[in-house]
């Protein structure tokens, strides 16, 4: 270490005070560093190359690529630090990692967090994966996701915070803010409109109206801007156009509109994608397509470096355009201090892995994520001394991590038994545990030692649901059952009589009709991640109380995507005697489990909301009073939905204006006063414009998205 820090105080740009996040001074020292480069070293900024097994630092001794991925171990990453430090300009390297859910300590997936219905859980985890990632060398993070996802089919509807605009915007802005204050620079991704990609296949084109563009898929993008911070495209066609091309969206909107002087990198050989999309020839014809769009990093496809300088040099693209790009790569190094600090010792990563204070926050996440569905007869909280656990997740560390698991490893984490054992050990509870099948769940031959086991005990606790492969990326589903035999071993324990709480890993809403009917209770505990066990027990035997809300309308049958509960208003509104409105003939039209639904140990009463004019600014407030019936101290997310009776444009039939977490203990009551603006009315036209109209508005407040609007108002011209 001595000797790299040495050489380090050498390099020509080691500069005296930290820059972090002075991007004024940032830009200046980017442009001194500008005129000092050579065409290829600009070039050389301008590629991202990755870890793999032909990977080689020549590449970076030379200056050829100013950015890394896929590297997640500290040696490496220090390696090749050194090398693009040791290059003739010594430009320190980006290195960046997909941290959707932490670095080591994986925390609940983003929808899980976006459950929790709370933004500074998702910016305190967020942080929390950048101090312990940061250590390790990274600087740079492909989180958070801002895409809107209302198809389960879609395998990444789990990186996302669900079908809510509002949560999305809440949510991502959080993350961004997360990782900022732990040091890394964050990427919003995947501009734009990827999370309606039709048809809910990975990689499918997104055609999506102006009004739901506008309204739906970019507020969150916009919320989430600030300094060092970066944009991904999306690998996807946007109303016909694919986002690594898109002057529209990345010229006129992002960097026109909204302002955005940061970088943009393109998603996985997103630049080669332009040739099979069809818009480019050829790879010359797709970098210059790239690169005048506003791409600045090419991220893997190695266009850039083929063909960039020899474009330049014909003049086909200008050294503005590369100089601009370059320009913004290094005003974020100079931004983040990669010039001024010492990159960190990689013998100190391990030190910041896995806290105490790391393990408690993924812990308590797993608490404030996991949605109780079902509890009939007060099955939850358990009471029993004699549990049968029974499935294939039940000791399943590896799964119940979920994708992108950065460098969490299996090893560290708490599985659902381990979590009940650990419990039941200081209860004198027995434990009697039967895996019944492999994830895949085609063979049941292990299913009698678990009906065995159930037999033996009062209740069972069954842990099923989907492997991680089956979420995430390019992991569309065309069905949302459970996997293999899973919904017959449910039947076969169910036959025993004793009741069952099934507990769900899986990183969509899974097709729950049966279980519904089988399992008295129900948990959703997405993957979990690290402390998965930890926290499910805690639920399960009541140490603490659930709290969370479903993020997604959970559809009874994959016939019903892409489904959302903010739908626009429709000439024919659904009547259940009357044929000729909006259903299914085959399906009911409502979700299984409605947006923003989720039980708790307790029960909660609301008063009827009361809306009345602003003060101070506001347009409206109103208020409600909730009681905690029930003989347990609870948290309720309450949710305040709102309608824009008549407009200029058609609005959706219901939308979440506000939420708030409120701890109540038994008999206690509280009222919660929502202050609405003027703009919280409004709504963004073609254009982006937030327009304001006067007129009556509906408001609900209650436990989910099926409130009822009574609350009237009605809002004067300005
Ligand atoms: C994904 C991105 C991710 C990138 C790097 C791509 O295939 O779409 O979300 O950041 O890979 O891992």
């Amino acid at each position: 270490m001595r000797g790299l820090l040495t050489s380090l105080l050498l390099l020509p740009f080691f500069a005296a005070g930290p820059a972090f996040g002075q991007t004024a001074d940032s830009a200046v020292r980017a442009e001194a560093l500008l005129g000092r480069m050579t065409l290829e070293e600009k070039v050389g900024q301008l590629v991202m190359t990755g870890f793999d097994e032909a990977f080689s630092t020549d590449i970076l001794e030379r200056g050829g690529a100013g950015s890394v991925i896929s590297f997640n171990d500290p040696a490496a990453i220090a390696r090749a630090q050194e090398k693009a430090r040791a290059s003739r300009l010594g430009i320190p390297l980006l290195i960046g990692l997909d941290l959707l859910h932490g670095f080591r300590t994986l925390f609940p997936m983003p929808l899980a967090e976006a459950a929790s219905f709370d933004a500074e859980l998702a910016a305190r985890n967020a942080e929390l994966a950048a101090r312990e990632a940061k250590p390790a060398g990274l600087n740079w993070t492909f989180a958070p996701v801002a895409d809107v996802a209302r198809d389960p089919r879609w395998g990444r509807m789990i990186e996302t915070n669900g079908e809510d605009a509002l949560l999305a915007r809440d949510f991502t802005r959080a993350r961004a803010d997360g990782f900022r204050r732990g040091g890394l620079a964050p990427t919003l991704k995947h501009f734009a409109g990827y999370g309606a990609v039709s048809g809910g296949r990975d990689y499918d084109a997104v055609s999506v109206s102006d009004f739901e563009l506008q309204n739906i898929h970019l507020p969150p993008f916009r919320a989430a801007l600030g300094p060092i911070t970066t944009v991904m495209t999306a690998l996807t066609v946007l109303n016909g156009m694919p986002s690594s091309a898109n002057t529209q969206l990345l010229g006129t909107t992002l960097r026109g509109k909204w302002g955005f002087d940061g970088v943009v990198v393109s998603d996985w050989k997103a630049i080669g994608g332009l040739i099979d999309q069809g818009i480019a020839q050829d790879e010359a014809e797709a970098a210059r397509i790239a690169l005048k769009a506003g791409v600045d990093i090419d991220m893997m496809s190695g266009i850039y470096a083929r063909y960039l300088a020899a474009e330049a040099a014909a003049g086909r693209v200008s050294i503005q355009e590369i100089d601009g790009a370059v320009r913004r790569v290094l005003a974020l190094k100079f931004a983040l201090g990669l010039f001024d600090t010492p990159p960190p010792d990689p013998s100190e990563a391990d030190r910041a892995a896995l806290t105490p204070e790391l393990r408690a926050a993924a812990r308590a996440s797993v608490r404030d994520t996991s949605v109780l569905l079902r509890n009939e007869d007060g099955v939850l909280p358990l009471r029993s001394g004699n549990i049968a656990v029974v499935g294939p997740f039940a000791d399943n560390a590896f799964d119940q991590l979920g994708p992108h698991e950065a460098r969490g490893m299996p090893e560290d984490a708490v599985t659902v038994l381990e979590g009940i054992r650990e419990h039941a050990a200081k209860t004198g509870a027995r434990v009697h545990y039967a895996e019944a099948c492999d994830v895949a769940c085609e063979d049941a031959s292990g299913f009698e030692a678990a009906v065995d086991a159930s037999r033996t005990s009062e209740v069972t606790i069954v842990v099923l649901g989907e492997k991680r492969e089956h979420s995430g990326e390019g992991a569309s589903r065309a069905t949302l059952g459970f996997p293999g035999k899973q919904d017959e071993l449910l039947e076969a324990l169910a036959a025993t009589g004793k009741p069952i709480v099934l507990v769900v890993i899986a990183g969509r809403p899974l097709d729950l009709r049966r279980a519904a009917e089988t399992a008295p209770a129900i948990l959703m505990a997405w993957y979990p991640g690290t402390e998965g066990g930890h926290g499910v027990a805690d639920l399960l035997f009541g140490d603490h109380a659930p709290s969370a809300k479903l993020p997604i309308s959970w559809p009874r049958s994959v016939g019903q995507a892409p489904l959302s509960y903010d739908r626009l208003a429709t000439a024919r509104p659904y009547e259940p005697a009357a044929r000729y409105t909006q259903r299914f003939l085959d399906e009911k039209i409502e979700p299984l489990f409605p947006f923003g639904f989720g039980l708790t140990y307790t029960n909660f009463r609301y008063s009827t909301p009361v809306v009345t004019p602003g003060t101070d600014g506001a347009a409206a407030n109103v208020s409600v009073t909730v009681t905690n019936e029930g003989a347990r101290a609870g948290t309720e997310i309450v949710q305040l939905y709102m309608r824009d009776d008549v407009a200029s444009r058609v609005q959706p039939v219901k939308r979440l204006v506000r939420y708030a977490r409120i701890a109540l203990q038994p008999g206690e009551s509280r009222t919660v006063e929502f202050v609405l603006r003027r703009d919280d009315l409004g709504f963004f036209d073609e254009d982006g414009h937030l327009i304001v109209e006067p007129g009556t508005f509906r408001f609900g407040a209650g436990p989910d998205s099926t409130v009822a609007l009574d609350a009237i108002f009605t809002l004067a011209p300005p």
